[in-house]
């Protein structure tokens, strides 16, 4: 399992990113995804929703995001965020890895920011792969290790390959069994 941060720790880290990420970053880091309206998202160590809510706004009614974070005030910082900006399709999920979504159901996972919190990765990868469509998309961006280690790691599973490199993250493409 993760480390769970302290709820000070988790306030400051939304309170940080409430200064230093900018909207347009996030939007152009979204548009990489290629994400589209009715799309099913899974935004995977969410924390505040930085992703979670614009990403609502882009796949509209007939998408959903899934906002899943292991910490417990992840919850309400999203639900209060959405309701901020009048979003409705948004799902919080309280886990570290196995999330209950279908098997087979989502369009894109973001793994933004989170990868270096991982323990367990066979674990979170093999959840991740169970409800990613066969031609689904996990789009990773890595922080605070390094990409070919962080890379490789995810390779040695088995279960995802390395389909393009991004200016700003790397889409990963699931094996199918
Ligand atoms: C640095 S924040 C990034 C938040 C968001 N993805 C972004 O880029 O703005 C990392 C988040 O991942 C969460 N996290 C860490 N390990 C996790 C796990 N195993 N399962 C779910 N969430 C996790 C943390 O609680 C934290 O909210």
């Amino acid at each position: 399992m993760s480390k769970l941060l302290s709820n000070i720790g988790f306030k400051f880290m939304c309170w940080s990113f409430k200064i230093f990420k900018r909207k347009d970053k996030i939007l152009k880091m979204l548009v990489e995804t290629n994400i589209k309206p009715g799309d099913i998202i899974l935004d995977f160590g969410c924390g505040p929703g930085n992703f979670s809510i614009p990403a609502a706004q882009i796949v509209g009614d007939k998408g959903k995001v899934f906002a899943v974070d292991i910490h417990p005030l992840s919850a309400q910082f999203v639900q209060k965020n959405a309701q901020k900006a009048n979003v409705t399709n948004v799902e919080t999920i309280l886990t570290s890895c196995k999330t209950g979504i279908n098997e087979n159901s989502v369009d894109i996972i973001l793994l933004f920011d989170v990868f270096h919190y991982f323990k367990d990765i066979k674990s979170i990868f093999t959840e991740l792969h169970k409800v990613l469509k066969p031609n689904g998309s996990l789009a990773l961006q890595i922080h605070h290790v390094d990409e070919n280690k962080a890379l490789n790691s995810i390779i040695e599973t088995n279960l995802f390959r390395v389909q393009k490199k991004k200016e700003l993250m790397v889409i990963l493409k699931k094996i199918l069994m």
